[in-house]
């Protein structure tokens, strides 16, 4: 029963992205060398991502290292392109190619569909990408101090969103793509709250 509230709060809030075979979206993402060829299968199981604090992050042109040295910079800068970032499984942003779109320093956004069958592209674009809440994801992740490159977390200048870092981890573990994993009682309670937010 819980697992299925869980399950269908995921999918409900799109908070992650999605995939089929979790080692199958691995090597998918490793493997794409071309940035125009991102699909639903380019996202995966959000925990199998690089943890960097609260959020996890990959490079779907194989350079990680160069991506985790910008993520975990103490003075910020410009991600390397195929950065991949993700707070929960229905939202990301992946750094395209130079040159991609200037009023978003070449991030492009996604809203996405995230099941225990994989993951849909919801929405995918630059200035016009609204999230489920009606909220435009550039009006909020252009408010970040220009070293941090449009990364917000919770203290970088962006409007916060709604949900406690709790909260958070809760709709992380709670991914319907990853294999299940316990939640603590206060993870447990922060979906209780979440769900109560949400009207359901
Ligand atoms: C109301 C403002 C707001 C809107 C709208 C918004 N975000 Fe965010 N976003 C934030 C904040 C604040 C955080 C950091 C939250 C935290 O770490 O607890 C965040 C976190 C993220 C992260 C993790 C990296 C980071 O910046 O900390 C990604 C990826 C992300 N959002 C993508 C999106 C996408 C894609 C959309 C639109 C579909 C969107 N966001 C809409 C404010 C917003």
């Amino acid at each position: 029963m819980k697992r299925l509230k869980y399950g269908f709060l995921g999918a409900a809030l799109a908070l992650g992205p999605l995939m089929g075979p979790t080692a199958i979206a691995d090597d998918h993402a490793k493997k794409t060398k071309d940035l125009t060829s991102i699909t639903g299968d380019t996202f995966q199981c959000i925990r199998d991502m690089t943890a960097v604090r609260g959020f996890y992050v990959d490079n779907l042109l194989g350079d990680l290292d160069a991506t985790l040295e910008v993520a975990n910079s103490e003075t910020g800068g410009v991600y390397p392109a195929g950065s991949l970032i993700q707070l929960v499984p229905g939202e990301a942003m992946i750094k395209r190619e130079k040159g991609f779109d200037e009023g978003t320093k070449d991030w492009e956004f996604f809203e996405l569909i995230a099941t225990k069958d994989g993951t849909k592209i919801n929405k995918r674009g630059t200035t016009d990408i609204v999230n489920r809440f009606d909220g435009n994801c550039l009006e909020c992740h252009v408010e970040a101090e220009p070293q941090w490159d449009l990364v917000c977390e919770q203290d970088r200048g962006c409007d916060p969103i709604p949900l406690t870092p709790t909260m958070t981890r809760a709709i992380q573990k709670t991914d319907p793509r990853c294999a299940p994993t316990a939640l603590t009682d206060e993870e447990k309670e922060g979906l209780q709250m979440l769900m109560e937010m949400m009207g359901g």
